[in-house]
């Protein structure tokens, strides 16, 4: 089976990118607005009988969702055999549970919503928190892929002695993998969240890491509330200038600049979301799922 692969706005770096890696074609859509604010798609390539990949990362989500929705379907109306998301950031997985009442699990409204049109989803590091498994909210097939390996790599290539600290609890996942294969020292600290800005963490005796680099590694770095407090405390104690390493450069608003200006060393992020801090190159993770989804699709 043929696989196309189709950019959503956007995506078309990395859409490129895999296409060159699986010695695939891209394909022509139009995607655009009409005057009163609906979405227009209209697929220009031939996807019958091929295996139609859909390339959409979904930090904000809500303006994707319609034209990645018509794209898909568009593609099954045309014949195409299968439809695979490749979202690398995949959105609202930290609404993973009613925090006040009236509010839903919107984790799981939005699996299903996903689920309703697309046959596969591949994704990277997805908030898995409260709900362990994409599969306990998605119908379709799910793969997730690990950062871990690749920014190990970057902190040996970058960072002198480095030890590893990861911002809260859920962070103990990635900074203890990335810890375990760069075989150095990891912290986790403790995080209370009181608002969407306002954040505090506490920080344990690190006399023993004074010539040590802070590494701070957490999956998502949305408004660097969590780093920056993070960095106020590693500053404070006479650590080094901490080096900063997001799976997900979400940086919402004023977030970079003002993470850049809290006194770190450097912002580091993998490519899930373009942006400026971008150094650490996933792609190569996506490309085994790709191939060999669908082969047996009909
Ligand atoms: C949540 O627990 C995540 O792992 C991140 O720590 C969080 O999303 C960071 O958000 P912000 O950058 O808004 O502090």
């Amino acid at each position: 089976m043929k696989t196309i692969l189709f950019a959503l706005p956007g995506n078309e770096i990395l859409a490129r990118l895999l296409a060159e890696k699986l010695d695939a074609e891209t394909g022509e859509a139009t995607i655009r607005r009409f005057p009163d604010g609906e979405s227009y798609v209209r697929i220009l390539s031939q996807v019958k009988n091929k295996k139609v990949v859909l390339v959409c990362t979904l930090h904000q989500p809500d303006e994707k969702l319609l034209p990645l929705y018509f794209l898909s379907k568009n593609a099954k109306d045309l014949r195409a055999k299968c439809t695979c998301l490749v979202a690398p950031y995949l959105a609202y997985m930290r609404q993973d549970k009613v925090f006040h009442p009236g509010e839903g699990v919107t984790s799981r409204h939005f699996a299903r919503l996903v689920s309703g049109f697309a046959d596969s989803l591949l994704t990277v590091d997805p908030h898995l928190h409260r709900i362990s498994r994409l599969d306990d909210i998605y119908d379709i097939p799910t793969k997730v892929v690990h950062a871990a390996e690749p920014i190990s790599k970057w902190i040996k290539d970058n960072v002198e002695n480095p030890v590893l600290v990861g911002p809260d609890s859920e962070s103990e996942q990635w900074v203890s993998e990335v810890a375990e294969s760069t075989g150095t020292p990891f912290l986790v600290l403790e995080k209370i969240r009181r608002g969407d800005r306002d954040v505090e963490v506490s920080v344990p005796q690190l006399d023993a890491y004074r010539k040590h680099t802070p590494v701070l590694v957490d999956d998502i770095i949305s408004t660097a509330r969590t780093m920056i407090e993070t960095v106020g405390h590693l500053k404070k104690a006479g650590m080094k200038a901490p080096v900063c390493v997001g799976v997900h450069a979400v940086f919402s608003g004023r977030a970079y600049r003002d993470l850049l200006a809290s006194g770190v060393a450097g912002v580091t992020t993998c490519n899930t979301i373009p942006h400026e801090s971008n150094a650490i190159d996933l792609s190569d993770l996506y490309v085994d799922f790709i191939a060999h989804f669908g082969k047996t699709a009909v």
